[in-house]
Parts: C-alpha cells; structure tokens; sequence
C-alpha cells in the first residue's frame, strides 16, 4: 500500500535491525485518515470471503481492525491481554509467546462471541515471529469457526512469522512487507 509505505519512511525510526518505531501513526498516536485506508485495502483485499467477525489482540491491532470491521460492516473483537472482571464466566483462553518480550501471556476472548458459523479475519499492525496471529487462531479454532484471512499492516519479512503462516496454510495479505532494517533504514520486500 503505496501511502503505508510513504508514512513508514517519512514517519518511522528505525531503532535497531529488528525494531521499527511507528508511534506517529500506529503504535501510539494514530493517524485515522491512514487507518480509514488501511480499512478498505483490507476490506478489498478480503472482500470475497464472506467475513463475518474481524478479529484482532489489543491494544495496537484495535484501530486498523476497527476501520476494517467498519469497511466490511460487520463486528471488530479484541482479544484481551488481562482478565477483566465482567469476564468470568465460559472464556476461552491461549498462551501467547512473545519473542521480543520473552514472556508467555495468556489472553482471554468471551466463549460464544465466536460462533461455529463465523468466518473471522485477524488484523494486527506487526507481524514479526507470528505468535500473536497463531495464538488468536488458536481461538478461533477453539470456538469451531473459521479462519478466513490474516491482514497484517506492517509485515518484517526477515522474521518467522510469515513462514510460519503460510506453512500453517493460512492466507496471510500485508499491506508492507519489509525485507530488512540494516544500515537504519527501511527495506521493502518489492522495492
Ligand atoms: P509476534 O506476535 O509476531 O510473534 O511478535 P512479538 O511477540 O515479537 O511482538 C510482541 C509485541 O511487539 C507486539 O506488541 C508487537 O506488535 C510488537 N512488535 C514486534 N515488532 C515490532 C516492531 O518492529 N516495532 C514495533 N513498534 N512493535 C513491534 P504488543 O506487546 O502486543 O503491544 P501492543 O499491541 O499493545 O502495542
């Protein structure tokens, strides 16, 4: 997405060879008029599959999955990263690992929300080793629903995640997929 990757290298730092700050428009201030097109690319994208939930873990992946919910007018879920105490009945839950991090969380989503028939599309802004895309699977499969479609805004090629994705089988689409943060500066995989 041609207006994605213009604001990534006008507006992103690169911190190291693996980390890309993008607090003016995603991960901290959000750009909304950006999300609004990041939405319908999205919505376009998956406009043939019958989406029926999109799917997302907060707190980052909330904006661009919102728009996109509102794009293919249908309903946006946040997975939740503590328990709130209006959840305490029939949950489902999964341990999700993160690399960066090194620490293991679980996260929790309403049993039934998901239902059987729903066809679901996970939205999350960074797609790096994939553990929060497969935790949220996890979920969705839990609930016997369908996995229709990943849609990750920001995608660093150079780690597991993708791989990770298409070898589980599932139809990942990255609106920009980065194929390195050497030299402090910004790759893209079809540059
Ligand atoms: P994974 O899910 O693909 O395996 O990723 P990983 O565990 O490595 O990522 C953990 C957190 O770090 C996620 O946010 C993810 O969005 C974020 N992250 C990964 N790579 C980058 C990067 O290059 N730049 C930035 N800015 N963030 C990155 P989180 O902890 O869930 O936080 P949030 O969603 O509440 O913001």
């Amino acid at each position: 997405m041609k207006e994605l990757k213009k604001r990534i290298l006008e507006d992103g730092v690169v911190l190291n060879s693996t980390i890309l700050k993008v607090d003016r428009f995603l991960n901290h201030q959000i750009d909304p008029m950006l999300m609004h097109q990041i939405g319908e690319a999205f919505a376009k994208a998956f406009a043939n599959e019958g989406i029926t939930k999109v799917l997302t873990l907060e707190s980052s992946g909330i904006a661009p999955a919102v728009l996109t919910g509102l794009a293919l007018e249908v309903p946006v879920i946040f997975v939740r990263k503590k328990k709130p105490i209006t959840l305490n009945t029939s949950l489902l839950t999964t341990e999700i690992y993160s690399y960066t991090k090194n620490v293991h969380n679980t996260v929790y989503l309403e049993k039934d929300i998901i239902q059987e028939q729903d066809k679901c599309l996970i939205i999350d802004d960074f797609l790096a080793n994939g553990e929060a895309a497969l935790g949220l699977t996890r979920l969705i499969e839990q609930s016997r629903a369908t996995v229709s479609g990943i849609g990750i805004v920001i995608e660093k090629s150079f780690q597991e995640g993708r791989a990770k994705l298409d070898r589980a089988g599932y139809s990942v689409f990255a609106l920009a997929r980065i194929s390195s943060l050497t030299d402090n500066k910004v790759h893209f995989l079809d540059e």
